[in-house]
């Protein structure tokens, strides 16, 4: 016998149905910022005051039928400000998280990577079955360069003129000469931020993506600098012979496979008197703090399930930390373990991530 359909409360099915709905909402409203971005309509948008779709056309060269459907779906969802006479504005806000690549709150890169990221979603019924995800470069160049584009706006602007400074001595280092190191470098902004800034010292980039590594390379060659250089570290991984005096992380332990190898590397290749920056997603011990304190988590695990996690468990008994998957506590536990021993956690108000200081 076919069981009976359960009585709803209709108020309480309504309130569901807009939240699974208002979920798909989001993924179209992303997806409209995906193509905003790539067609170069906040850009076109910022400054221009409230224009009509005929007017942001003419600006273009694009279809004005296409822009006013996408207008009147950015209008919608709030992203653009709805005027008399079918005008749509970009705020001032939205310039700085859509439109200006070089501000530090800038957003539109990270949705440069959604198709990739969704791209995968067909493959990872197996990976729920075998336990074994995809690798960072399922995701293809898009997915190192979205990445990129989504951290290099924090690292453009702050890095080197904010977080450096306070990060023990590493300046007096750095600018007297030294040996230093960026594992998990991606496209190596920040490699290339810190080896413009201190030409006396030799930077090297680790990572195990070939993208990324290709994409660092153009970036390198853009930036015309001769002391730093790309290492696939799974050919010529970090030398564990002490010669580093500063080595980072950003963004990155919590993609690996074995954050705990790559840790005891870091160890071995840091001299007695080094330094480690780690930068890494703010989380909490548990998932319900998680979901209380971090109003992104749920964007946050989907993007573990996408990419991180997977990442992290693309190998037989990776790890699989994912997105929300190293709070400090557990940074404290696995450094401690790897033979550091000095641990301080520094506040630089970054949005999503944690940064600490790490000695031997
Ligand atoms: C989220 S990305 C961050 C990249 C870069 N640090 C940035 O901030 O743009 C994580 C990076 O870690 C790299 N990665 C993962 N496992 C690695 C390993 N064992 N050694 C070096 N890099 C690794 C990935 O290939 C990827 O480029």
């Amino acid at each position: 016998m076919p069981k009976p359909p359960a009585s709803f409360d209709r108020e309480k099915l309504n309130d569901y149905a807009k939240l699974v709905f208002g979920a798909l909402g989001g993924a179209m409203t992303s997806t409209m910022i995906f193509l905003g971005d790539r067609l170069g309509l906040y850009r076109a948008l910022a400054g221009a005051g409230p224009v009509t779709s005929a007017e942001l056309a003419r600006k273009t060269g694009l279809s004005e039928r296409w822009l006013r459907e996408w207008l009147y779906a950015q209008g919608a969802a709030g992203v653009l400000a709805h005027h008399e006479n079918d005008r749509f504005s970009l705020s001032p806000e939205g310039e700085a998280v859509l439109a200006n690549e070089n501000h530090p709150a800038f957003g539109a890169g990270f949705f440069s990577q959604l198709p990739s990221l969704m791209g995968v979603a067909d493959r990872l019924p197996e990976a729920f079955r075998t336990g074994i995800g995809l690798p960072y470069d399922a995701l293809g160049p898009e997915g190192a360069r979205g990445v990129e584009r989504g951290l290099a706006p924090w690292f453009r602007a702050l890095l080197v003129p904010m977080v450096l400074p306070r990060v023990g001595d590493v300046v007096a280092r750095l600018r007297a000469g030294a040996v230093a190191a960026d594992v998990g470098c991606g496209a190596g902004v920040a490699l290339l931020e810190m080896a413009k800034a201190f030409p006396s010292s030799e930077f090297h980039g680790y990572d195990i993506s070939k993208h990324a590594l290709a994409r660092a390379e153009e970036n390198r060659a853009r930036a015309g600098v001769s002391n730093a250089s790309f290492h696939d570290a799974a050919s010529d991984p970090l030398p564990g012979d002490g010669r580093f005096s500063f080595v980072t992380t950003f963004d990155c332990l919590h993609d690996m496979t074995d954050p705990a190898g790559v840790m005891r590397r870091i160890r071995a290749a840091l001299a007695p008197d080094g330094i480690w920056l780690i930068a890494d997603i703010k989380a909490h011990p548990s998932y319900q703090q998680n979901v209380e304190k971090n109003p992104m988590a749920a964007m946050m695990y989907g993007t573990s399930v996408l990419a991180c996690m997977s990442s992290a468990l693309s190998e037989p008994g990776g790890l699989g930390l994912g997105t929300l998957g190293f709070p400090e506590e557990l940074a404290r536990k696995m450094t401690r373990e790897a033979g550091f021993t000095r641990f301080e956690a520094v506040d630089f108000e970054h949005p999503i991530n944690a940064f600490y200081v790490v000695r031997p």
